[in-house]
């Protein structure tokens, strides 16, 4: 690889012109017995060239499951490296690495070791948008999807450390009851919704329903009609008759909640500065199909976890997916 390459993170090759990126992709899918992974808040264009588009629990329960060789992950570092746990004989690659996530960089594991040893009486559980060194911290893992399913799981006077995101964690301890340790971090999407300004949008459409994802802050959880994880929000859409929704949650999902419910109206939920499009995941958008091509092509930016974090981050991996 070019030391160009190394320093922009993503294979940074002109593509022939007569190459069509769509069918280029999907030709080197096939000759190479890769699988193409997308998360909901990817480009449409990802979704629709994508083997399999999902949350992340759904796309890593398809990383442990899957016969492909090699695996091109789009969407964010953490979730492409918790396919590479899963699947350490498999080639995992991300078409640019420089996807990180705001959450998984707030909960920094030298910082988590001292917290976690500060209160060694307390199971420790976090959510996957961490990074592998956080897992190998953990006693279970948990998705937007399944963490109130973990939670439960546990017995009621076991002491818990949740971390990295304050805002699932809260929303966890009132559905629970529990009194959970929060760690304090965050996601810079979800914090950046307005509520004033989905308030206003409520006036203007009445009927519409306000579904929230659980990393959105408590004010905004207060008012939504639905809170639940992409795919539950993709889910709830879809069953439920209203014909408008408010989205507070990256604007990426829109695209399957559009194609799945064409005559219904979707807004996505405005954030507080109306200059930047902070609604869009900053990280999740580095890919795009001309990186997705080089990847295959050229086989890199892969993804690699040291084996002895490896093998500890695969257990509370493996745990969440027993337990859900
Ligand atoms: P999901 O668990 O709903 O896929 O969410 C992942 C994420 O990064 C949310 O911002
Ligand atoms: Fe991370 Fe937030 Fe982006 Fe999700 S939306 S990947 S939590 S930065």
């Amino acid at each position: 690889m070019k030391d160009s390459w190394i320093k922009k993170g993503f294979v940074d090759e002109p593509v022939d012109s007569n190459v069509n990126l769509v069918d280029g992709i999907r030709r080197l899918v096939k000759e190479k017995n890769a699988v193409i992974l997308a998360h909901y808040y990817q480009e449409a264009e990802i979704q629709d060239i994508a083997d399999f588009v999902g949350d992340s629990l759904d796309l890593s329960r398809k990383a442990a499951e899957t016969e492909a060789e090699i695996i091109v992950f789009a969407g964010v570092h953490f979730m492409a490296e918790t396919a590479k746990i899963l699947s350490p004989q498999k080639k995992v690659f991300i078409p640019d690495q420089m996807a990180g996530c705001s959450l998984a960089d707030s909960c920094p594991p030298a910082e988590f070791e001292v917290f976690r040893k500060e209160h060694p009486d307390h199971m420790v559980v976090t959510y996957v948008n961490t990074s592998a060194a956080i897992k190998a911290l953990s006693d279970v893992c948990c998705t937007s999807t399944n963490a109130l399913q973990i939670i439960q799981h546990i017995p009621a006077n076991q002491k818990i450390i949740f971390a990295p995101d304050r805002n699932l964690g809260n929303y966890l301890n009132s559905l629970t009851g529990r009194d959970m340790l929060l760690w304090d971090g965050a996601c810079h999407v979800h914090e950046e919704f307005s509520l004033e300004k989905i308030l206003l949008l409520k006036n203007e459409y009445p009927e519409a329903k306000i579904i929230a994802h659980p990393e959105c802050q408590g004010p905004i959880r207060v008012v939504a009609d639905f809170i639940g994880s992409t795919s539950a929000l993709l889910n709830f859409s879809s069953s439920d008759p209203t014909m408008t929704y408010i989205v507070a949650t990256e604007s990426g999902i829109l695209h399957q909640m559009k194609k799945a419910n064409p005559d219904k109206l979707f807004i996505p939920a405005p954030p507080k500065d109306s200059t930047c499009a902070c609604n869009d995941c900053k990280f999740m958008k580095l890919h795009n199909l001309r990186k997705i091509y080089n990847t295959l092509k050229y086989e890199w930016p892969d993804v690699t976890v040291p084996e002895e974090i490896r093998v500890l981050a695969e257990v509370p991996i493996r745990r969440m997916l027993e337990w859900s």
